[in-house]
């Protein structure tokens, strides 16, 4: 376990394995360089033919002839200082997380680059830190790697800086990284052994451990309940399917809560609309909606905002079998509209039905839900781009502006009325497949159907949730979005306004 620690002393006194020092493209130096009075660092850097371009960096040992207290300097290029923005720090600490956890302490004064809005960047260093040296090798019986040594880890400030503040930020970027990296791991988790049963345990573990209230619902339970969906789902698995339910109390309980859902599908095998089987390859992280909103809510117990929050998180295997649902079978959901189900791969949306309307009964301020939706979305926003559909166009707004702040951007995509009649059934309410075209539009617009007129938004994941290519702060697989956006619009909902 790292310690994180703030100081605001002279870079040059400070006693670590690694001082990281940040070098602006051109190449000039940022805050600590000219602290080093031993050599001229900038002409050290400029001799080893590097600029300053992100990433370019350069390991400095002292020899004793530097004239810090460092064992080593590296001077990390972090690019143009005019273009720096609080991502470019989670990016540039991530990068270098992975080699440095071999050392026993690195300190660092990267989050002064910005020369504003301290706590951001010092949040932002801090969670770059932590999710860069994640990694998932529960299943590995040995590593190239070796072990990790971080001790301590800490972040160096100007004194102008308020130190209380600083160090909140620092506090919260370490329950923020926690939380996603705990996220990323349920992600991880192959099907096997994370069913939805396992996802719901989980969740119970967490909840105690945080001190969130949890109730589980197993399928006898929704049977009562009259969660069609969400059992019409997971009816083909051996693995029975669970409603996973939180709630965090930080306000009055008259003040009406923020309510989350995500898709937890444990595996998406397409049901007997079934995939390819390298559609399949990467179905165990459909249930990515469902950890992010489980990691939201453990941030948010750890963090104590006042506001309240609820979550209610539909968790089924979509198998194929004699017991499977079968299309053109018709489900009835909690509430009871009725959808015809014409493809069973289009499974997220029937589990999320139940879900959404069981929330909208508790009559919340906004639902949200988030959710490894459709394909087509990802061929609409590539793959790290999340699509924002909603009903409330301030809703919208702070959630895109939430995920920018956060590093997780979304983009908006039209919920189009007019398309309502693409999945209009002729036995059923609904029916859960529109055409080809618009699919990821047809698949909100079947979701909007379940809020009644509570204010919702509907982040389609399905592209940023997993990715097969390692980036500068998260390995290939689950990458934990929207954790970290989610967090941010719910701290923004419980400042006082
Ligand atoms: N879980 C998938 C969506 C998905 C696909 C997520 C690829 C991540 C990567 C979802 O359940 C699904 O199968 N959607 C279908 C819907 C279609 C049958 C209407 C899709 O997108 O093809
Ligand atoms: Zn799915
Ligand atoms: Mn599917």
């Amino acid at each position: 376990m790292t310690t994180f620690a703030y100081a605001s002393q002279p870079p040059a006194t400070v006693r670590a394995d690694v001082l990281v020092l940040p070098v602006f493209e051109g190449p000039e130096p940022g805050p600590g360089v000219r602290d080093v009075k031993g050599v001229d660092l900038v002409a050290l850097y400029r001799d080893a033919a590097l600029t300053g371009k992100r990433g370019e960096h350069l390991l400095v040992p002292n020899t004793g002839n530097l004239g810090v207290a460092a064992s080593s300097v590296l001077l990390l290029g972090v690019g143009k200082k005019a273009d720096l923005k609080v991502d470019d720090l989670r990016r540039a600490a991530g990068k270098v997380a992975r080699q440095l956890v071999k050392r026993a302490s690195v300190a660092t004064t990267l989050p002064q680059v910005l020369g504003r809005q301290p706590a951001e960047a010092v949040q932002a260093v801090v969670e770059g830190q932590i999710l860069g040296a994640y990694r998932f090798d529960r299943y590995k019986t040995s590593s190239e790697e070796g072990p990790d040594r971080l001790e301590t880890f800490t972040v160096l400030g100007s004194p102008r800086w308020d130190a209380r503040t600083v160090k909140a930020a620092v506090a919260r970027a370490e329950v923020v990284a926690a939380s996603v990296c705990f996220t990323r791991d349920l992600v991880n988790t192959p099907a096997r052994d994370l069913t939805p049963a396992a996802l719901a345990e989980a969740a119970r573990a967490m909840a105690e451990e945080v001190g969130l209230e949890v109730r589980i619902w197993d399928e006898r339970e929704l049977e009562e309940g009259g969660f069609g969906g969400i059992l019409g789902v997971g009816q083909g698995s051996v693995n029975p399917p669970r409603l996973i339910e939180l709630a965090y109390r930080g306000a009055a309980a008259s003040q009406p809560p923020i309510a989350l859902t995500g898709k937890g599908i444990s595996f998406d095998s397409g049901g007997l609309s079934i995939k390819t089987s390298e559609g399949m390859e990467t179905m165990k992280d459909d249930m990515g909606g469902a950890a992010a909103v489980l990691g939201a809510m453990r941030a948010i117990a750890v963090l104590k905002p006042r506001i309240n929050v609820i979550a209610a998180i539909p968790s089924a295997e979509n198998m194929p079998s004699g017991s499977a649902t079968r299309p053109g079978d018709v489900l009835r959901h909690r509430g009871g509209k009725t959808s015809e189900v014409l493809n069973t791969d289009a499974e997220g949306r029937l589990v999320l039905a139940d879900a959404l309307a069981y929330l909208a009964e508790k009559r919340p301020r906004v639902i949200l839900d988030a959710a490894t939706l459709t394909g087509a979305c990802m061929v609409a926003l590539g793959e790290e781009l999340w699509g924002l559909f909603t009903t409330d166009r301030s809703l919208g707004r702070a959630l895109l502006a939430a995920g920018e702040a956060a590093g997780e951007p979304g983009w908006e995509l039209p919920l189009h009325r007019p398309y309502r009649k693409l999945i209009d059934s002729e036995v059923a309410d609904v029916k859960n497949v529109g055409k080809r075209y618009g699919g990821a539009i047809t698949a909100a617009l079947f979701l909007a159907e379940f809020v009644g007129d509570v204010p919702w938004a509907h982040l389609d994941i399905a592209g940023p949730a997993f990715t097969d290519s390692a980036g500068d702060y998260w390995p290939k697989g689950a990458t934990g979005v929207p954790v970290r956006t989610l967090v941010g619009y719910l701290l923004e909902q419980a400042k006082p306004r």
